[in-house]
């Protein structure tokens, strides 16, 4: 008999829940995203956040229940992000799974936020065999693993200062763009890119020059480099797109070389990339062609809808939990840390 289960999802502003098969068949997926509210102060407000999931869980597992069509009975597991992430948010998302696991006595599968970003590509191909690098860039993270197994990951860079995402954000607000920043500075630096003849040199000086083996992110400088740069233009002569194009190019460049890097270390050749920036088609580009000149194995969620915070990757990663007995008590505890070890 197939089984099926939940995906609960708000570690942070997207309030998500999810019904897969067999944790490979999307049944569906309603995502309730918060970024309306949370714009006007250019970043997410932790107390509007948990209000909101609030207001919204309830209705999205109804939603996602009549959708998928599927019976109590047939449910097998209810999975939840249980960490990193605002603790009221995640607190709301974890008293859902607490009702559901008490009113129809099933288990509850604690899952790591960051690996369920990576493992989601299992709801579009095959998941590669373990070990796989994971390499997360999202808005709260620059990070790359080595992901041994379901559930267990192991941090094996970092970044120093910022995250990639929340370099964009800012970018965007230093050049008066919406927020969230990623899809903004990606519109420019596209429509720059089709209309520029001739290669100008880059505006912004290569990141972390001198870091060696070492693999690290930090995008602070080039946020400050952005910041002086259009500080020294005037509103004619600031070309927006020239800016997002260099801006984009030098961070992403730093993300192929840390990859490398962590090849070379490793010896795995399998790589994960996840997480919102992945929405991001010239990285995907990059990434592509970096791949195949590297003959890395290549994955990442093509649909973008599963780069961002969503229930379906959490309900896929907790089908793997569950398969491997992870059943946590009614008491479990949610968390802002990174903990990277999933021993429930
Ligand atoms: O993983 P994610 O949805 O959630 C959090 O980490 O909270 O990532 C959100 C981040 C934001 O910083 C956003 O600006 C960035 O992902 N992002 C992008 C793009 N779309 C979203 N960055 C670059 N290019 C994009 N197209």
């Amino acid at each position: 008999m197939d089984s099926f289960g939940i995906g609960i999802e708000s570690s942070c502003d997207e309030t998500s829940v999810a019904i897969v098969k067999e944790g490979r068949e999307l049944l569906s997926l309603k995502i309730y995203s918060q970024i309306e509210s949370h714009a006007p102060y250019r970043g997410v407000v932790p107390e509007l956040a948990s209000r909101s999931h609030l207001e919204k869980i309830n209705l999205l597992l109804e939603e996602c229940l009549e959708e998928a069509n599927v019976s109590w009975e047939q449910i097998k597991y209810v999975a939840v992000s249980a960490y990193p992430g605002l603790m009221g948010s995640l607190m709301i998302g974890a008293q859902l799974a607490r009702c559901i696991s008490l009113v129809h006595s099933l288990p509850i599968v604690l899952v790591n936020h960051l690996e369920a970003h990576l493992a989601v590509v299992g709801l579009e191909e095959e998941l590669p065999e373990f070990p796989v690098l994971g390499v997360l860039l999202s808005g709260g993270n620059s990070s790359v693993y080595l992901y041994h197994d379901f559930g267990k990951m192991e941090l094996i860079g970092d970044t120093m200062d910022d995250s990639l995402g929340e370099a964009f954000d800012k970018v965007s607000s230093l050049l008066d763009l919406p927020y969230p920043g990623g899809p903004p500075v990606e519109k420019e630096a596209v429509l720059y890119e089709s209309k520029s003849v001739g290669k100008l040199p880059s505006l912004f000086p290569k990141l972390l020059k001198e870091s060696g083996e070492e693999i690290q992110f930090s995008f602070s400088g080039l946020k400050t480099a952005v910041l002086y740069h259009v500080k020294s233009q005037t509103k004619e002569s600031l070309d927006v797109g020239r800016v997002c194009s260099d801006f984009q190019k030098t961070a992403f460049e730093l993300v192929i070389r840390n990859i490398r890097k962590a090849v070379k270390k490793t010896g795995i050749r399998t790589v994960i990339c996840a997480g919102g920036v992945l929405a991001n088609g010239s990285l995907r580009n990059e990434l592509e062609l970096e791949s195949k000149r590297q003959k890395w194995k290549l994955f990442y969620p093509r649909k973008k809808i599963h780069c961002t915070d969503n229930g379906a990757m959490v309900a896929s990663l907790g089908y793997h939990l569950w398969k491997k007995g992870y059943n946590a008590p009614l008491n479990f505890k949610v968390s802002p840390k990174r903990n990277l070890t999933n021993t429930i």
